[in-house]
């Protein structure tokens, strides 16, 4: 492909989630859904159903949505697939398009298992198959849907899935005044990138959300291919986009729209596991103010080097508009170990500001995860998030960030330590904290655990039409 599709033109085709989070939309579950036994029909027959319900919106509708009141949007369903179960539902890729390592190994392969610092071994599901002890899961369903709503997607068939797994968000254990609370209490989803030509800021009025942001609003905004196959990314280049050769299905055509993994994007997914008792015990014995330089953020979700008034209630776009390299160079207030100033390090890692936040753009994620909370019979409370992050390509996105940011035990001029939130089961628990009376370190408990994770090929529409056999409808009709 020579040309970069014009992304106005394809916003029918791209699925809902890459231009919202659906805020609206507080109640949500996840499915992690494997096929059974010669079970793809049947397979195939139910995720046809969702094809047919009108609930896979498009990034245009959502794009829409405010000028059409009258259709409001109700509930959601975005659907992906593993390599495992793109090639159990029959995909065959080409040999000069293939699909990237990362996706086609799987994030619980043992080639990601050091490269991530992690222990799938222990995971309860994983996009891999071959473990009897962990579920291989070949489909993810993300459903979100408003409070006072029934769902309206059909469950899945027990008959095509050998396991379901629903992971549930309760949002009444994790929403205050309308914004999301992760479960150690800290507000969530503040940072996210603007995508230049598909998703703006959410929830306000984009010039209202520019003059809030003021001169800092070009930090965040990120070309589309950084996020969507087919487009031009941060280097100027069009994100490789594999293909398939042939689907392996008696009487299938190859998939009529061009390349078949056009206007998708790659979801890299974990439950993570908080243990909410061990940061409660921590908090009491340390303070919030403690607790907030270890996530980077108070818990209002104001930034650490906030000068405003204590507890000012600001928009997102006020709260995401900083930098460190000036303000805050040595970690005073915003330590430079603490998750958010790992995952998003601004304009920090640069010679200047300038080429610190070009280099930062590189490695930037849409986070689109939920809090979920798992009750059993006796009530035990089993809490977390339900991360999930889209992103084009997953080694220079997910994967540095996780093994160069994250886990990395000697990011910046740290030494010993990593993530004090999500770091390694395996890393030292230390945090750097500057300035700190007693010292520079403290020492921590491990905070959470990852239960599973797996990398998901989120299609575009009509790809995901070609997959389930729905082909020549239209979805929006
Ligand atoms: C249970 C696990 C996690 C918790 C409790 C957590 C919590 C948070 C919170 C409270 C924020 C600040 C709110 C915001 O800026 O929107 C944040 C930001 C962020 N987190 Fe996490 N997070 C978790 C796991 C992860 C993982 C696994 C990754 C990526 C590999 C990640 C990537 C990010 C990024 C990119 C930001 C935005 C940073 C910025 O732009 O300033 N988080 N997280």
């Amino acid at each position: 492909m020579k040309h970069a599709p014009f992304l106005s033109d394809q916003l029918c085709d791209i699925q809902g989630m890459l231009n919202s989070g659906f805020g609206w939309l507080t109640n949500s579950r996840f499915l992690l859904l494997t096929i059974g036994e010669e079970r793809q029909e049947q397979a195939r027959k139910w995720l046809f159903e969702i094809a047919k319900s009108n609930l896979m919106i498009s990034a245009k509708r959502v794009k829409d949505r405010k000028k059409n009141q009258e259709k409001p949007i109700r509930e959601v369903v975005a659907i992906a697939f593993s390599f495992s179960g793109l090639a159990k539902l029959g995909l065959k890729e080409t040999s000069n398009h293939p699909f990237p390592t990362p996706f086609r190994s799987g994030m619980g392969s043992a080639l990601r298992e050091s490269l991530l610092r992690d222990v799938p071994r222990e995971w309860r599901w994983s996009d891999v198959e071959g473990f009897s002890s962990r579920q291989a899961v070949h489909v993810l369903v993300a459903q979100w849907w408003l409070a006072d709503a029934e769902p309206r997607m059909p469950p899945p068939d027990p008959d095509a899935f050998s396991t379901i797994t629903t992971v549930e968000n309760r949002p009444e254990s994790f929403r205050k005044d309308g914004k999301l609370y992760e479960p150690f209490g800290f507000r969530d989803g503040i940072a996210q990138p603007v995508i230049r030509g598909l998703r703006d800021e959410e929830g306000g009025n984009p010039n209202r959300v520019k003059q809030d942001a003021g001169t800092l609003y070009e930090d965040r905004v990120i070309d589309p291919g950084e996020f969507v196959l087919g487009y031009r990314n941060q280097y100027d280049e069009l994100t490789y986009t594999p293909d398939l050769e042939h689907w392996a299905e008696s009487g299938r055509a190859t998939h009529p729209g061009g390349r078949f993994t056009l206007n998708g994007s790659y979801l890299a997914v974990r439950q993570i596991e908080q243990n909410v008792k061990a940061f409660e015990a921590f908090e009491k014995a340390n303070g919030e103010v403690i607790c907030a330089k270890l996530m980077g953020r108070s818990k209002d979700g104001l930034p650490l080097s906030w000068k405003g008034p204590p507890n000012a209630r600001v928009s997102d776009s006020t709260a995401d508009a900083f930098r460190y390299q000036v303000d805050d160079a040595d970690g005073f207030m915003c330590p430079k170990g603490a998750h958010i100033r790992r995952m998003n390090p601004r304009d920090s890692l640069g010679v200047d500001v300038k080429s610190g936040v070009k280099s930062s753009k590189l490695h930037r994620l849409l986070r689109r995860g939920r809090p979920y909370l798992e009750l059993s019979e006796d009530d035990d409370r089993r809490e977390g998030l339900f991360f999930i992050a889209c992103n084009a390509d997953l080694e220079r996105q997910f994967e540095f960030m996780h093994q160069r940011w994250m886990r990395n035990f000697r990011f910046v001029n740290l030494d010993h330590e990593d993530d004090p939130v999500v770091g390694s089961p395996k890393a030292p628990k230390m945090f750097t904290i500057p300035g700190l009376p007693s010292g520079g370190q403290i020492s921590l408990e491990t905070l959470t655990r990852s239960r599973g994770g797996g990398y998901f090929f989120l299609p575009g529409i009509k790809a995901f039409e070609f997959i389930v056999g729905y082909g020549g409808l239209s979805l929006e009709s």
